[in-house]
């Protein structure tokens, strides 16, 4: 039996994406709704148990996943967010994301469960922009500074601000992100996020990601490529940002290494693929939930193909001896 879990296309899963709540207190214009089966789907039933989550760690954890991502919903809404935290096997990084509105209460107590960092969803400075985009009421904005504030006086750092690119309404505010970020000194990155198209309505909001790129090259003193995302960090004016580029991009789809749960417990094998989820709610034993994380594996497929092809970049990654391809189809 292979100790790794390592789908068809020859791609490792070394995390996994849990979310452990589809409550949120905010309505985000653009939100994929990633804690249920798919963006347009209703609430979901069970929330997973701290039992459940921690049991499906401890399985993934023995075949070589090692990055563990809570979300939402708003994760911050599970009370007992610190016994899910406190009853994890020993990983290498354990982080969450979150819209910053109840953290300030909860950073050091999250920080002291075993929380490494977070990400703070931030899309705007202007407290009327940020009511417009989350639906939130006036002083929301306020309470996510101060999360975002307590967060780094926990050490729940990097803190990285989570901003949504909306054109024609915050694309503008990249500098003022920027400025925002700088006092930290280095302990807050700016993460730019490409607009994930997942709706018709929200194509106007487009930004031309190919010409910030561009721009932020240009402005950059250092340009560097974290390999296992695919991702670009620039270094600006002593501001770390970071772009996020998900969007028809086949080398985001070609190193993404993560498994989703749904906060039902499902196993849910693309962000983007909404039929092929498995099923863990009632998963008891270690043996179970391996057969179901192989099964859900197996089932992943890149969502955006590169332009040489799937069995092209099968084939390239053999060759490289990159990673043992998967004999282990036999689970379906
Ligand atoms: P870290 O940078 O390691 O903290 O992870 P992250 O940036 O992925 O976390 P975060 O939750 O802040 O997500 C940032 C953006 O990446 C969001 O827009 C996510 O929706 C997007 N994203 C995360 N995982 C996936 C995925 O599996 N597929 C796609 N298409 N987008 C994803
Ligand atoms: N496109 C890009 N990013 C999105 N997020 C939510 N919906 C979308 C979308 N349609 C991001 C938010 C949040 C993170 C979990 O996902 O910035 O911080």
């Amino acid at each position: 039996e292979e100790k790794i879990l390592v789908d068809p296309y020859g791609r490792k899963v070394t995390g996994l994406r849990i979310s452990i709540t589809d409550r949120c207190n905010l309505s985000c214009m653009y939100c994929h709704n990633e804690g249920a089966d798919c963006c347009s789907c209703g609430p979901v039933g069970h929330e997973m148990s701290p039992e459940l989550i921690c049991g499906i760690v401890r399985e993934a954890a023995k075949f070589g996943v090692s990055k563990i991502k809570f979300s939402g919903g708003e994760p911050l809404f599970r009370k007992d967010f610190e016994d899910i935290l406190a009853c994890l096997p020993p990983l290498k990084e354990v982080s969450a994301t979150t819209n910053g509105i109840m953290l300030e209460k909860r950073a050091k107590t999250l920080k002291a469960a075993g929380l490494d960092r977070v990400n703070v969803s931030l899309d705007t400075l202007n407290s009327e922009k940020y009511g417009k985009i989350t639906g939130a009421p006036p002083g929301t904005l306020e309470k996510v500074i101060k999360g975002i504030d307590s967060a780094v006086e926990a050490g729940l750092t990097p803190v990285k601000l989570n901003m949504v690119l909306l054109k024609g309404i915050n694309d503008n505010e990249i500098d003022d992100m920027m400025d925002f970020t700088r006092p930290y000194k280095g302990k807050v990155i700016l993460q730019l996020i490409e607009l994930m198209n997942i709706a018709p309505e929200l194509s106007k909001y487009t930004i031309d990601s190919k010409a910030l790129e561009k721009s932020l090259e240009e402005r950059a003193s250092e340009v560097r490529v974290r390999h296992l995302h695919h991702r670009k960090k620039y270094i600006i004016n002593g501001v770390e940002v970071e772009f996020v580029r998900p969007m028809d991009n086949s080398e985001f789809c070609a190193n993404c290494s993560r498994l989703r749960i749904t906060a039902d417990g499902k196993l849910k094998p693309c962000l983007l693929v909404h039929d092929n989820l498995v099923d863990a709610r009632e998963a008891k034993t270690p043996e179970e939930i391996e057969k179901l994380l192989r099964l859900a594996v197996s089932r992943r497929r890149p969502y955006y193909t590169p332009i040489i092809g799937i069995e092209e970049l099968e084939k390239k990654r053999r060759q490289e001896k990159y990673i043992k391809r998967s004999k282990n189809k036999a689970t379906e």
